[in-house]
């Protein structure tokens, strides 16, 4: 049987991934585009962003691994089948990358870096109030493979963590919340609010004016899930009015971001280029290897998406 590989990648990434799933899966036959001749001998696709349409009419498809740890591009694209298990990238490489990001973002507001930097650019010696880590609520939104991760981290630097998540989760040291009703109260005693929740229907656009306006004032936004948890016309203006301090955007509505889009020159955000946890194809190909050894050995597979849950 054979394996398709489809992303939107450039054809040198491509060939890296070909060269760490060829090693991690001797004996597999690997291809990168389909024909009539190739498509009834594939029964697994590894996808990075594919095209809608890639995966459509593939008679003998039983699995499809995403190379992403975010499956909504995936499961809001009609073409792709289904019926066939969906598995998501779940790498702790990823996870430790992501808490690197977190970590970096969290100091640099919580010591005023990002005042710093504003004040530098206009030649201003600005002394700010200093704060301890215990004095600071960091709020993590999602207490997933990502979220859990960073709180771990914030927790380890002294920070005051919170999480919230969908059931009931227990991280040492970490105050942990669930569902909607839980929501206003945690919001209340945050200073960094940092998103790490999947985009499903549930949570697209939850980050807007009510849950902004529910921050203290003061408090900033690290947003490194998908751009459209926010609402971005809210967070401008809840930035506009002072009423936020600082946000940190690694992912956008639109990516890559718009030349003229507001965020760019905006004093108060800083902007990353969806970067915060890449995809290492030297331990994620591991990850990928061991699901196609699952199925071509009939065990279960793991990291399924629950299409239902959406995540
Ligand atoms: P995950 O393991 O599926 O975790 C999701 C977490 O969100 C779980 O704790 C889940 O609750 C919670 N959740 C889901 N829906 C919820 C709701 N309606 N209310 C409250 N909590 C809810 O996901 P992950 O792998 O950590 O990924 C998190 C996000 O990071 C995704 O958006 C992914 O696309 C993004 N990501 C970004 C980058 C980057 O470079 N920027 C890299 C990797 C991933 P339960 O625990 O109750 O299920
Ligand atoms: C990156 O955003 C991912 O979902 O892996």
């Amino acid at each position: 049987m054979t394996v398709l590989l489809a992303t939107d990648a450039s054809a040198e990434e491509n060939h890296t991934w070909l060269r760490a799933l060829s090693q991690a899966l001797p004996g597999e036959r690997f291809v990168t585009s389909r024909n009539a001749a190739v498509d009834p001998e594939i029964d697994v696709a590894m996808v990075a962003n594919p095209a809608s349409g890639s995966l459509a009419g593939l008679p003998s498809l039983r699995l499809i691994q995403s190379l992403w740890a975010g499956v909504n591009g995936l499961l809001n694209d009609a073409s792709v089948p289904a019926d066939v298990p969906l598995a998501r990238m779940v790498d702790p490489a990823m996870a430790d990358a992501m808490a690197q990001t977190a970590l970096w973002a969290v100091l640099s507001l919580h010591r005023g870096f990002y005042t710093c930097a504003r004040d530098q650019r206009e030649h201003r010696w600005g002394m700010h109030e200093q704060r301890r880590a215990d004095e600071v609520g960091v709020t993590v939104l999602g207490l997933g493979q990502m979220g859990s991760r960073v709180a771990r981290s914030l927790v380890r630097e002294g920070y005051r963590v919170a999480g919230w998540s969908q059931r009931a989760r227990s991280i040492d040291s970490v105050h942990c919340h669930v569902g909607a009703a839980a929501l206003p109260s945690l919001l209340a005693q945050t200073q960094i609010l940092i998103n790490l929740l999947p985009l499903t229907p549930a949570t697209v656009g939850l980050i807007d004016m009510h849950t902004l306006a529910a921050l203290p004032r003061g408090a900033s936004l690290v947003n490194l899930a998908r751009g459209a948890h926010v609402v971005e016309a809210d967070l401008l203006a809840a930035l506009d009015s002072g009423h936020l301090e600082h946000a940190v955007l690694d992912v956008f509505a639109i990516e890559p971001l718009p030349v003229e889009h507001a965020f760019w020159d905006h004093a108060r955000v800083t902007v990353l280029p969806h970067f915060a946890a890449q995809t290492d194809p030297r331990s994620a190909a591991q990850v990928a290897a061991a699901n196609v050894r699952a199925l071509r050995e009939g065990r279960a597979l793991a990291h399924l998406v629950d299409r239902q849950r959406g995540y």
